[in-house]
């Protein structure tokens, strides 16, 4: 059997699991000081935000409740489609609450855009947007990101949640993959 498809390569490390973990715990340092007082109601973007999200709430000293938010805005490939679909609603109102939306990455700045729409319009107290990574680069759109982590290249990423076609989710690391044969 061939191995040379892109999901199947072993992608190459661009942001170690170490480095990674330390500025996590800075940003929730961030964001607990800036809520001090505050319950806070973190919503989770799927499926990429997913370990991100249970890595960073677990550093957040602050009082909170968690809502998944089902969204899917790349079918298979690797640019954006500009289309986003919501796949899993939130469980719970966000009328006068301050909401936190963690994402994974910010390529075109589509998708982070139609979510912090979509939720203002259920009218939260407040509501500020943090993610992983972000493509200066790449954005197609204005958008604020209150909590960042990294800005990286236009580079397609996989690892730490993210995925390429379903694969490479559960890596500790952020990593690349080497689109040379
Ligand atoms: P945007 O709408 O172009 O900003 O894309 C945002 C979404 O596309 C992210 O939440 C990811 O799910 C996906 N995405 C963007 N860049 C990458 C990448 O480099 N690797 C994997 N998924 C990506
Ligand atoms: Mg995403």
């Amino acid at each position: 059997m061939r191995t040379s498809e892109p999901a199947t390569k072993q992608p190459k490390i661009l942001i170690p699991e170490v480095k990674l973990q330390a500025r996590i715990s800075e940003l929730a340092q961030e964001i607990a000081h800036d809520y001090q007082g505050r319950e806070i109601v973190a919503v989770c973007i799927l499926k990429g935000s997913f370990i991100f999200f249970s890595d960073i709430i677990r550093r957040l000293d602050i009082p909170m409740s968690c809502e998944f938010l089902g969204v899917s805005s790349y079918a298979n490939k690797m640019v954006s489609s500009g289309e986003v679909k919501v796949t899993l609603d939130l469980n719970e109102p966000l009328e006068g609450k301050h909401v936190i939306v963690f994402e994974d990455i910010v390529d075109s700045g589509l998708t982070l855009s139609y979510i912090m729409n979509l939720l203002r319009g259920r009218r939260p107290a407040s509501i500020k947007s943090c993610s992983l990574l972000m493509k200066p680069e790449a954005l197609k759109i204005e958008i604020d990101v209150d909590y960042l982590g990294f800005k990286i290249g236009k580079e397609f990423v996989v690892g730490y949640g993210i995925d390429y076609a379903g694969s490479h989710r559960g890596l500790p690391y952020i990593g690349f993959i080497d689109q040379e044969h």
